[in-house]
C-alpha cells in the first residue's frame, strides 16, 4: 500500500532531536522525503545516513533568514520541490518573569518561536505555489492555552503560534495552503534540559526521566512520546485533514482537561479542601445524593 505522504516534500525544522525526529522518521516511513533543519550537524549528518535519498540535512539557524530560504531551496534542488513545511524548532528560552524580564530575553524567544514559522512560510510559499498547495504546520504548546505549562515569554509565544495559524491559514486558503498549529503536552525530549542549559548529551539523557513523569500527572497513563506528536503531524500533511484549516489539535493526554481532582478520584478537589471536606466525607454525601434519588 502506498504511504500517505508518497511523492510528497517536507522541510521539518529542529527535525534532529525528539518531536522533529520522531516526525522525520514517520513521514520517511510513509514515502515523503525530507529536509531535515536544524544546527546539530552530527545528528543531521547521521539522518541522511540512516536514509539514503530520503533525508537531506540543512545546517539552519531559523532566526536567520538566509538559513531558511537556502534550506526552502535546498528542497526544490534534492527532492524537485516542497508540499509540507513543519515549523517545530524549539528551546524554552528566558525563563523570567514580568519582573525580571529583559528586551533581549523576550525577543529572542520570539525571533525563535513566533517570527522563524512566519518567515519559513514567506521562503516556502513560491515552492508551495509551483505545487499548486501545500501544507504548513505548526508547533504551538498547552503552554499557550494555559498558565503555568512554561515560562512566560514561551507560553506567550506558543499563544501566538495558534493564532498566527489561524491568520496564515486565512490568508493562504485561496492558494490552497492549509495552516494548522499543534499543542503538544508533556513529551519525553531533549527540550527541558536543553531550556536549563545543560549540554546535548545530558539533554538528550534527561527525556527518559520525563517520560517516567508523565504518566503519573496526566489523565492518560502513559509517557507522551514524539510519535505522539508525529502522528498527528502525519494527519495535517497528509490528505486525511484536506478539511481542515486554521485550526490546533491539541496532543496532551489529556493534561489539560481540568484539575487533577477532575480525572483522579484520590485527588481532593481545591473546593471541599477549602471547605473542609475530606474525599471520604465527599464520596458519603454523593452516595447518600444518588440513594436519595433512587428512593
Ligand atoms: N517536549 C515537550 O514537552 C513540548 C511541549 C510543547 C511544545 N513543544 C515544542 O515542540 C518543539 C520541538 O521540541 P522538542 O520537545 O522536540 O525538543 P528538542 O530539544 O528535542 O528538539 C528541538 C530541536 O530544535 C532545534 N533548534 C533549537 N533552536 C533552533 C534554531 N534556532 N534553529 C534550528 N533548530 C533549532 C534543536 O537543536 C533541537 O534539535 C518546540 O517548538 C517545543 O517548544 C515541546
Amino acid at each position: 500500500m502506498a504511504g500517505r505522504l508518497e511523492g510528497k516534500v517536507a522541510v521539518v525544522t529542529g527535525g534532529c532531536s525528539g518531536i522533529g525526529l520522531g516526525t522525520v522518521e514517520l513521514f520517511v516511513s510513509e514515502g515523503a522525503r525530507v529536509v531535515a533543519a536544524d544546527l546539530q550537524d552530527a545528528k543531521g549528518a547521521m539522518l541522511e545516513q540512516r536514509f539514503p535519498g530520503k533525508v537531506r540535512y540543512a545546517h539552519c539557524d531559523v532566526t536567520n533568514d538566509a538559513h531558511l530560504a537556502a534550506t526552502m531551496a535546498l528542497a526544490k534542488e534534492a527532492f524537485g520541490g516542497l508540499d509540507i513545511l513543519f515549523n517545530n524548532a524549539g528551546h524554552g528560552g528566558a525563563p523570567n518573569g514580568v519582573v525580571d524580564m529583559t528586551a533581549e530575553g523576550w525577543d529572542s524567544v520570539f525571533a525563535l518561536l513566533l517570527r522563524a514559522p512566519v518567515m519559513g512560510m514567506k521562503h516556502a510559499l513560491p515552492l508551495m505555489l509551483e505545487r499548486g498547495g501545500g501544507s504548513v504546520i505548526n508547533t504551538a504548546s498547552i503552554a499557550g492555552l494555559q498558565a503555568g505549562f512554561g515560562p512566560l515569554a514561551y507560553s506567550a509565544a506558543k499563544a501566538g503560534v495558534i493564532h498566527m495559524s489561524r491568520c496564515a491559514a486565512a490568508e493562504l486558503s485561496p492558494q490552497k495552503i492549509r495552516v494548522n498549529a499543534i499543542c503538544p503536552g508533556l513529551i519525553a525530549t531533549s527540550i527541558f534540559g536543553a531550556s536549563m542549559g545543560l549540554p546535548r548529551e545530558v539533554a538528550d539523557q534527561m527525556a527518559a526521566q520525563i517520560a517516567e513523569v508523565g504518566p503519573r500527572i496526566q489523565p492518560v497513563p502513559k509517557a507522551g512520546l514524539p510519535e505522539d506528536i508525529a502522528r498527528a503531524a502525519l494527519y495535517l500533511a497528509s490528505d486525511d485533514s484536506a478539511f481542515v484549516t486554521g485550526t490546533h489539535i491539541v496532543v496532551d493526554g489529556g493534561i489539560t482537561i481540568g484539575g487533577r481532582s477532575s480525572w483522579d478520584k484520590d485527588a481532593p478537589s481545591p473546593l471541599l479542601a477549602a471547605m473542609g471536606i475530606t474525599p471520604e466525607q465527599a464520596e458519603q454525601m454523593r452516595a447518600a445524593m444518588v440513594a436519595a434519588q433512587s428512593a
